[in-house]
């Protein structure tokens, strides 16, 4: 599997293969996204409502960002790597934009930032970018304006409002985004700002013609039942699943059925049983010396294969 960069995006929009994106938080989901070659991770701030609970994103940290980026970017190896700049990492102006998107690759592994908002933005995105730093521009719907939208309602409606956002895709592209992510806007539009810019489109909500779509992956898998507006496609029903699992944990435990006999270690040690090749490595008991008395233990750790 190829390492995907900023350069095979474009080479994908120009072969006219689609892109296909997808948010992540942690290590765990990045590892499976990336085994099913999921082109782009997009560590994004929608983090601030899908894992910790707020109504909307503009509460997460640059810290909290970092501590995300660092986790996806330990889970992958394949996939190109976007972080979102939170609210009030960038909007103040460029010089603090500049270090904040340096924090998102530095400590956090990302190989590109993504940021809301139009022309308005254009000097920060160029700084950015002059500092070596991708960045992915991100109009239409942009959850971090919620207040000034006045909710998440569709954007782009009317001609002078889709005039004006071709104009803003066009300046990003100018002022050097290698992307842009295009959210909740009609799909004519859509199809109309991938034919106007050479960089690819990605979009949320924003029709078929676009370079790529990208969706929020706790909404992909079905996570939340009270969640399903028009643009998501819900591709499994984990909320369903997870439900199920843990009622038969919770009915398990309660009746004395879990842990079995199977679950159980015993108090002598088992027979050696040669490990598989594949884990043969991880196998190998880690021999710790003990300080009190010297005398040297084994420990095993429990997610190690073929721990006893
Ligand atoms: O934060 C996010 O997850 C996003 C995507 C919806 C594009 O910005």
């Amino acid at each position: 599997m190829k390492k995907v960069t900023i350069h095979t995006l474009r080479k994908m929009k120009q072969a006219g293969e689609r892109i296909t994106m997808l948010t992540a938080y942690d290590a765990s989901f990045a590892r499976l996204l990336d085994q099913v070659e999921i082109d782009v991770l997009l560590v994004g701030d929608s983090l601030g409502m899908v894992v910790q609970g707020h109504d909307t994103t503009l509460p997460v940290t640059m810290d909290q960002m970092v501590y995300h980026c660092a986790a996806v970017a330990r889970g992958t190896e394949h996939a190109h790597l976007v972080g979102d700049m939170p609210f009030g990492s960038y909007q103040a102006g460029a010089d603090e934009a500049v270090k904040n998107a340096m924090r998102l690759v530095a400590e956090g592994g990302m190989e590109a930032v993504k940021l809301e908002g139009g022309a308005d933005y254009c000097d920060v995105i160029a700084r950015i970018v002059r500092a070596g730093i991708p960045v992915m521009g991100h109009i239409g719907l942009t959850p971090q304006s919620v207040h000034k939208m006045g909710g998440y309602v569709v954007q782009g409606r009317g001609e002078d409002k889709a005039a004006r956002m071709i104009a803003d895709a066009r300046a990003l592209e100018k002022a050097g985004c290698y992307s842009l992510i295009l959210e909740a806007i009609p799909g004519d539009l859509g199809a109309e700002i991938t034919r106007s810019v050479g960089i690819p489109t990605i979009g949320i909500g924003a029709g078929l013609e676009c370079d790529g779509q990208v969706l929020v992956v706790y909404d992909l898998l079905g996570m939340n039942p009270e969640f399903s507006p028009k643009f998501v496609k819900k591709y499994a029903n984990l909320a369903e699943v997870i439900g199920e699992a843990a009622a038969r944990y919770r009915d398990e435990v309660r009746a004395g059925a879990f842990p079995a006999d199977e679950h159980t270690f015993s108090a002598e040690k088992p027979a050696a049983k040669p490990a598989p090749q594949s884990q043969a490595k991880a196998a190998v008991p880690i021999h710790l010396a003990i300080p009190s008395n010297g005398e040297e233990r084994p420990l095993k750790l429990y997610s190690v294969p073929g721990c006893e």
